[in-house]
């Protein structure tokens, strides 16, 4: 096996401002338990919580342990000494992130920590509040000088600040540049570690091994192959607990910006000259940028969304987006989107991407597929029956974990007859060792000061440049005659050709009252 010998980060203090939540219970406390117990922390990891609510030390570690109990990976009870021992540098701090007195307090636990002399601090940020208090409160860190500027050089005898950001990074291109231009002023782009947990997981950084180990597939990773790319984020789950954050957001700022335009940016880059942050991040950002702007036409053809109606969620009954607890009644949010793109440059001229998400479709499914062109002269076009399906590459992350080709294939027997064969890697059954969550490839990577799977100012703000117009165009619009598609099905697109080219899905029907589209 060919393997990188994974960086021990150096000892710090990581303090987690909104630890009351749920991220900082269902993903970070699991994330570091598991870590932990796979030795990948160093012994003098401190954690400081941070939140405004009432907890002492002992009744915040014992809501972590609930946080572990419930979303760990690896059993909670299975490695006691790693919780017991992460645990004992756990404390808890209580403030409000409104005005500097509000973080006095972390600076008195950072100082007993760290000692008030300037010397080798090491510290990590981690901002799992709602996105609103997050450039004031670190305005108030760095008056209090708890986070400073820090060029990478200077790192080495002083230590390193550090800031995790949660999405969303923006609502749209401006308040993404302000937002960007907020963070500038205090803190170096080295600093900053914007996580897009889709990076985190396995098959997601398993598409450039794909790619760039394999000289198979950089041959035909153009136009001259390739007939289309499908990305897909599909979830079979409502808005559950998050309608009040999603219903202000909807599909294309919850998960078109973020995690398929990274996806596609992956996909279908230039290989890096390296797989450092910066040649990487460099090519996904000049993939970003060739995104064909969406002209008049595309923005009403080539651009769909859609709410769910109610339907079938499983065996279950589900209700309307609209009938969800913490939905407007008339909300017009979209918890589907489904863009076709174009790439202007050399290597994907013509070529469309497909990209879509939505909530309450058929199933969970979160994929990329290259389907590839017909060979050049067809020999067995003579053959009776419907030619069997072009050659595809499929590319999946969720829920389960693998690599499928398709190819065409000879049916066993006298006669010539054609089939198409799946080749299927499932991870699972592949290999033995479980994955880790993303939480904890990205948590270990911030620690350690690896930036290459979070994204980049530039990158935030070419996502949003190329899905602004879209916002734009459908506040100009009449309302949309949602809802258009019924919950367990494949959204307003089932059974309507969106991917041919020539049609234009502009005036999607409503449901009727039964669930049906009309
Ligand atoms: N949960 C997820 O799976 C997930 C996934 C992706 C991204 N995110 C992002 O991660 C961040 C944290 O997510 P979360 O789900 O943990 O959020 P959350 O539970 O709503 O908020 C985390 C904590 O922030 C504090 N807070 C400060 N100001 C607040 C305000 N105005 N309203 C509500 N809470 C406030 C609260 O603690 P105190 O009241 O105790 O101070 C709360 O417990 C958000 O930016 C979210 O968009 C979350």
């Amino acid at each position: 096996m060919f393997e990188t010998s994974y960086r021990l980060p150096q000892s710090c203090v990581m303090v987690v401002f909104g630890a009351s939540g749920d991220l900082a219970a269902r993903k970070i406390a699991p994330a570091l338990y598991n870590l932990k117990a796979e030795n990948r922390l160093p012994a003098d990891l401190h954690i400081v919580g941070f939140a405004r609510s009432d907890f002492s030390t002992d009744s915040f570690r014992e809501h972590l342990r609930e946080g572990l109990k419930r979303h760990s990976r690896v059993p909670a009870e299975e490695y006691p000494d790693a919780w017991a021992r992460l645990q004992e540098k756990t404390i808890y701090c209580r403030g409000s992130y409104d005005d500097l007195s509000g973080v006095a307090g972390l600076r008195a636990e950072l100082t007993a920590l760290q000692g008030a002399e300037p010397g080798r601090q090491n510290r990590l940020f981690y901002f799992a509040v709602p996105p609103d208090v997050v450039p004031g409160l670190i305005d108030h860190l760095r008056e209090a000088e708890l986070l400073q500027r820090r060029l990478p050089d200077e790192e080495k005898q002083k230590g390193f600040h550090r800031v995790v950001l949660e999405k969303p990074f923006g609502h749209d291109i401006a308040s993404a540049c302000a937002l960007n231009a907020t963070l500038r002023k205090g803190l170096e782009e080295s600093q900053i570690y914007r996580m897009d947990h889709y990076l985190g997981k396995e098959t997601v950084q398993n598409i450039m091994v794909l790619r760039f180990a394999n000289p198979i597939f950089e041959p035909v990773w153009n136009n001259r192959y390739v007939k289309n790319v499908h990305i897909t984020v599909a979830e079979s789950d409502g808005v559950g607990s998050r309608a009040k954050y999603f219903d202000s957001a909807g599909a294309l700022r919850d998960v078109m910006q973020n995690h398929v335009l990274q996806l596609l940016a992956l996909f279908a880059m230039e290989p890096p000259a390296g797989m450092d942050a910066a040649a990487v991040r460099a090519e996904k950002s000049k993939l970003l940028g060739a995104l064909s702007p969406l002209s008049p036409e595309q923005l009403r053809c080539a651009v769909i969304r859609g709410q769910y109606g109610a339907g079938q969620a499983g065996d279950e009954k589900a209700v309307a987006y609209r009938d969800e607890r913490g939905v407007a009644s008339d909300s017009i949010t979209e918890t589907f989107v489904a863009i076709r793109a174009y790439i202007n440059n050399w290597r994907w001229s013509g070529v469309p991407f497909y990209l879509t998400t939505g909530k309450r479709l058929a199933r969970t499914l979160t994929e990329a597929a290259v389907e590839f062109k017909d060979v050049p002269h067809d020999l067995f076009a003579a053959l009776e029956g419907k030619r069997p399906d072009a050659n595809m590459l499929k590319v999946q992350v969720q829920p389960e974990e693998g690599i499928a080709l398709r190819i065409t294939t000879k049916v066993p027997g006298l006669q010539m007859k054609l089939s198409t064969a799946d080749m299927e890697l499932p991870y699972s059954s592949r290999f033995a060792s479980q994955s880790p969550e993303a939480y904890e490839r990205l948590l270990l990577d911030a620690l350690a000061g690896d930036p290459s799977l979070f994204a980049s100012r530039d990158e935030i703000e070419l996502a949003w440049r190329y899905l602004t117009p879209i916002l734009k165009f459908w506040s100009e619009q009449a309302p949309p005659a949602f809802p258009n598609y019924a919950a367990g099905s494949w959204g307003p697109i089932e059974g309507k050709d969106f991917f041919r080219e020539d049609v234009c899905y502009a005036d999607l029907e409503p449901l009727q009252s039964g669930g049906e589209p009309a």
